[in-house]
């Protein structure tokens, strides 16, 4: 157990040591949530108050990913992995949902219009109701 809490220490420690290298290359311009966290850490002007309300540190930043990472992976794995099994067995909204992505994405680049792709919306969320990934109003919350 120490072992792997070590190893995931490490790859934390690893994560906020690149973009702490990424902020200082590019003259502190930032470019994602855990820039922003960074920013928090040693504030510039505006954020100044809004980080001595928070009071941000390292271990912070690290148990935020941390929470982000064990949040997102499984649940949305699984509820892709529901999703897909869910149009293998309606293969008429299997079609719907290919014909709609060769349309609004085409055949050349990533997806990244899912707020046109109403069929696949529909899609992830009768399978997210018929197949609940977490409990909502989680308890552990
Ligand atoms: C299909 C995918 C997902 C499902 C089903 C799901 C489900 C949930 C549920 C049920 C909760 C508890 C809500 C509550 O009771 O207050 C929750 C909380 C949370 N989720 Fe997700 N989640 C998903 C994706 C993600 C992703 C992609 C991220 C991060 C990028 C994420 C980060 C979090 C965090 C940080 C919390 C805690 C929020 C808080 O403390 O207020 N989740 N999620």
């Amino acid at each position: 157990m120490k072992k792997v809490s070590k190893l995931l220490d490490e790859f934390l420690e690893k994560i906020i040591d690149e973009h702490v290298q990424y902020t200082n290359n590019h003259q502190g311009h930032h470019r994602d949530f855990a820039h922003v966290m960074l920013s928090l850490m040693e504030p510039q002007d505006a954020a100044k108050e809004l980080s001595n309300i928070i009071g941000i540190d390292r271990t912070n930043i690290k148990a935020i990913i941390l929470d982000m990472l064990v949040g997102a992976m499984d649940t949305s794995a699984t509820a892709i992995e529901w999703g897909f099994s869910e149009i293998l067995r309606h293969t008429r909204v299997m079609k719907r949902v290919q014909e709609e992505l060769r349309e609004v994405v085409g055949m050349d680049r990533l997806v990244e219009d899912l707020i046109r792709l109403e069929d696949l919306d529909m899609v992830m969320k009768e399978s997210m109701r018929l197949h609940p990934v977490a409990p909502l109003l989680d308890p552990t919350t």
